[in-house]
């Protein structure tokens, strides 16, 4: 099976959240399951200087945007077994600061920059040599690539054309640009209605995926439940219902060669079930590096996040109040919302020994901060997977999850299974209900064996690639076997 994978984040080469590492780690794993892999993503300023194999390509790109034509390059770089990752440069949109923004606001041709990129990924999949079968796009900034498929297939003598899969990773982003960007698209008008690219007379880039893809997934069973609902379906719920038959909820798997607590290059000391020394070195060590007191004794909570309404800041800022009188601490790492950032500084500045914020984006701070805690704050108002929190059972670092979406998937807590626990879940979305789960980690701190059996599950618990990746090959195999 040859599939192209497209993603405007990849890691190790560009990233904002959890898309980045998804679809690096798929794509190697698909790769490493035999298929033929092609991921296209955008050359992004930086990545050429860090990633001296990437080389130029045969492929040239030209194409129309609206009244005007654009150009670009492909580069590549050949993977592992049966990966090749696509580059494309184009360096008026790709070389910038930031993926999408700059001090919190969006860049205003965004629209541009996607609509492009869609094309590239559309281009790509007609001239590269190997053909492939299926084109799975990720998100809102390829969602358009399914609708131009469609119409490549059924009105412009593509008859061929590969079958198209769209995941969402997160229906709060659906790329919505006024009208006048469907232009960018060059595709007739009559696209433009809404069962097709058109919401409440504005384009959406999402949506143009969800109608017309041959199939959509999403990253938790629970979450692809959810958006069926008018409370998680972002105004899409009603169109997902319409395709609920072609929708599947695949939970991400986490990438344990790089999330591992021996041999990380970014841990100075290694930890395992059995051996948890190195864990309370690492939980010295970023006491010091975040500015509080060191305390082995003291259960140290972390949270590492983008600073949006998603996350359950405002819930987590009104627990914290409530709770640092107790003895614990806490420490954050994250950017986004300024107003979010500054209320998580004037805590850390009202409780110098117990809370600490690290404002900014840091990956290595972040895999120390998954080693160095004892619990894991993801309070989420939703989470369509989540991944810190499989991350941080790996590290020893307890969960504390509100139940929704991946979360709830992925996470068991002691009253729906003793035996199993690996984490605390809360239910409702207030400050009072996580306080409570706060309170109830605190006592499981002090009960040492209890927390021992909970460490097991969670340092146990396997959320690897394999049973992800088999998930994917079969309802890939399915979408081709379909007529
Ligand atoms: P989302 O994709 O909604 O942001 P996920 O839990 O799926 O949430 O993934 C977030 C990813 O981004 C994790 O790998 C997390 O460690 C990383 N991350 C988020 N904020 C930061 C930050 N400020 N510094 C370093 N890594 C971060
Ligand atoms: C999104 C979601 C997050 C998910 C990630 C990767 O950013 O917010 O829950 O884990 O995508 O699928």
């Amino acid at each position: 099976m040859k599939v192209l994978l497209a993603s405007s984040e990849v890691h190790p080469y560009s990233k904002t959240g959890g898309l980045a590492d998804v679809v690096g780690a798929l794509a190697k794993a698909l790769a490493k399951e035999g298929l033929q892999v092609g991921l296209a993503t955008p050359l992004y300023k930086g990545i050429l200087e860090k990633f001296p194999g990437i080389h130029p390509s045969d492929l040239r790109i030209d194409l129309p945007l609206g009244t005007r034509r654009v150009e670009g390059e492909v580069f590549q770089l050949e993977g592992e077994s049966g990966l090749t990752v696509y580059f494309i440069r184009q360096s008026d949109f790709f070389h910038r600061a930031g993926l999408y923004q700059e001090t919190g606001a969006d860049y205003p041709d965004n629209a541009e920059r996607f609509v492009f990129f869609s094309k590239c990924v559309m281009h790509l999949a007609r001239h590269l040599a190997w053909q492939p079968d299926l084109i799975h796009v990720h998100d809102w900034q390829v969602g358009l690539v399914p609708l131009l498929i469609k119409h490549a297939k059924e009105r412009a003598g593509w008859g061929t054309a590969p079958k198209t899969c769209l995941t969402i990773h997160n229906l709060a982003y659906q790329g919505v640009f006024p009208r006048s960007a469907y232009e960018l698209t060059n595709l007739p008008e009559d696209y433009f209605h809404p069962g097709g690219a058109e919401f409440y007379g504005r384009m959406n880039c999402l949506k143009a995926g969800i109608t017309c893809a041959d199939l959509i997934t999403t990253v938790s069973p629970r979450y692809a439940r959810e958006i069926l609902t008018e409370a998680f379906g972002g105004g899409l719920d009603d169109v997902l219902r319409q395709r609920q038959r072609s929708l599947v909820g695949i939970l991400n798997g986490v990438d344990y060669t790089e999330w591992k607590t021996t041999g990380n290059p970014f841990l100075n000391n290694s930890f395992a079930l059995r051996n948890l020394r190195g864990k309370e070195a690492e939980k010295l060590s970023l006491q010091l590096t975040m500015g509080l007191p060191q305390a082995s004794d003291r259960p140290l909570f972390g949270s590492i996040c983008r600073l949006v309404d998603q996350k359950g800041s405002d819930i987590l800022l009104g627990a914290l109040v409530e709770m640092l009188a107790a003895n614990m601490q806490f420490v954050l790492l994250g950017s986004g919302s300024p107003l979010l950032e500054k209320a998580f500084q004037n805590l850390a500045r009202r409780y110098p020994d117990k809370a600490a914020a690290r404002i900014g984006y840091d990956h290595p701070l972040s895999h120390r901060i998954e080693a160095g805690c004892d619990f894991y704050l993801m309070p989420s108002r939703f989470e369509p997977c989540g991944l810190n929190q499989m991350y941080s059972l790996r590290y020893g670092a307890i969960p504390i999850v509100r139940a929704t979406g991946g979360l709830d998937d992925s996470i068991i807590d002691l009253t729906e299974d003793l035996e199993q626990a690996n984490g605390i879940k809360f239910y409702e979305y207030s400050s009072r209900a996580l306080a409570k789960a706060i309170r109830k980690a605190l006592v499981l701190y002090r009960e040492l064996p209890l927390l021992r059996h909970f460490r097991k599950n969670a340092m146990s618990a396997d959320f690897s690639w394999d049973r992800t990746t088999a998930e994917y090959v079969d309802v890939y195999r399915r979408t081709l076997a379909a007529a």
